[in-house]
């Protein structure tokens, strides 16, 4: 992975001198960043083996879980494993989603994980409540097709006791968005046959060498301050889709607070080139940019040399052809000033994917520190959450009847 700085706007000595200033070294400890003391050991094992007794039995495994619990997951899912039907994800509400998801699934085969660090998100309790009834009515409700990973003593982990189902702990520090390298992300994972080792390398490696995640912070600071309030990524890859969804819940939970934040905003290469582009080149300047490239693809097809209607794509394969459209982007960019971090990967891998997530996490924490925010929590949802149960407490409908 390279992760490239020449068109950020700033030279990397600006970035030093303020990192210098919140004494960054002293940043990347577990008592700041619990999500960096990576699985091992029985707790590793203990994820594996609950995965391959699943496996034994199931070939699908749908995860149950919203924000947190699951994004991590899908973005992986998504990269590496191209959306096979190993995993299946359900993460809203939406009966739509659940009936679709459920008319689909082999239940003799299916398995199912309910993961909620609290124990209590509306959503996940209220898929599991149906989907344990569906299991009972169809005579398939047995503690061996279920998983249950939470914060320890949560309502979950009673619920494992009473089902005879595994309970996988969540360590107690490490909050939602920040535990895809827990049981949280690490169960699916194993479920699906993804490299966990390479997968956990990707992030080892990323905090044995931090400086691009605190660079990344420091430059995503400096165009903040300067006006910068929106952040674009935009990969050039499909399957890249679920981890920009991932990567705007991190940057804007972990930042959109006390009035201050950085608006996430998602584009994919080369498909957003035909809807935003323009306005990323030609509209206000009040955006910062970071493009990813892959640059090997599992598969690549060739034109035929003598293409109809554009000679000059003939003999070019359709990734030369994304490269050259990547190019353009950032030229265009370039014109224009836009301030730009580029992300080489070398390919869609389990260890490419390891080292973004950690290298952003990384990143978020540094950009929080800069900006006086607290990174973990997010008290301003809890203001929508706890009126959503007033009105079903109540027995209301909140005017959906008027
Ligand atoms: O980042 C977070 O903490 C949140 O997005 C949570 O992951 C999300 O609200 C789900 O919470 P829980 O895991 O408690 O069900």
């Amino acid at each position: 992975m390279k992760v490239l700085f020449e068109d950020s706007g700033f030279p990397l000595l600006d970035y030093e001198l303020l990192l210098e200033e919140i004494d960054y070294k002293n940043l990347l400890k577990p008592s700041v960043m619990p999500f960096t003391e990576l699985p091992t050991g029985n707790y590793l094992i203990s994820i594996r083996e609950t995965a391959e007794r699943l496996q034994e039995k199931f070939s699908t495994l749908v995860v149950v879980g919203m924000g947190g619990s699951s994004r991590g997951a899908k973005a992986l899912h998504q990269a590496v494993g191209k959306e096979n039907s190993r995993l299946l994800f359900l993460d809203n509400i939406d009966p739509d989603l659940l009936s679709e998801t459920l008319n689909r699934i082999d239940w003799d085969k299916t398995a199912f994980a309910f993961i909620s660090k609290s124990g209590k998100t509306l959503e996940t309790v209220s898929l599991m409540n149906v989907i344990l009834e569906e299991l009972k009515e169809k005579e398939l409700l047995s503690g061996e097709r279920i998983v249950f990973v939470g914060d320890r003593g949560n309502a979950f982990q009673e619920l494992s006791e009473e089902l005879k189902s595994p309970f996988l702990e969540i360590p107690e520090e490490i909050g939602g968005r920040f535990s895809v390298f827990t049981a949280v992300g690490l169960l699916p994972a194993y479920f699906a046959g993804y490299n966990v080792e390479r997968f956990l390398e990707g992030a080892y490696d990323l905090i044995a060498t931090p400086l691009p995640a605190f660079y990344i912070a420091a430059s995503k600071y400096l165009h903040y301050k300067a006006g910068r309030k929106i952040s674009v990524v935009m990969p050039y890859s499909s399957y890249m889709a679920e981890f920009t969804e991932w990567y705007a819940q991190l940057w804007a939970e972990s930042l959109g607070k006390d009035g201050q934040g950085q608006t996430p905003l998602k584009a994919i290469g080369t498909s957003s080139q035909h809807s935003i582009l323009q306005l990323f080149v030609d509209g206000p300047d009040d955006k910062f940019y970071q493009l990813f490239f892959i640059n090997r693809r599992s598969s690549d097809l060739k034109l035929p040399e003598g293409a109809k209607v554009l000679p000059y794509i003939g003999g070019k394969t359709l990734g030369e052809i994304m490269r050259a459209e990547f190019e353009g982007t950032l030229y265009a960019l370039r014109q224009k000033s836009r301030p730009v971090i580029r992300f080489e990967l070398s390919q869609l891998s389990e260890y490419q994917m390891g080292y973004l997530f950690m290298a952003y996490m990384v990143a978020v924490v540094v950009m929080a520190k800069l900006m006086g925010v607290n990174p973990y929590g997010q008290p301003a949802v809890e203001i929508g959450k706890r009126y959503a149960r007033q009105l079903l407490e109540e027995g209301r409908d909140g005017g959906m009847s008027q």
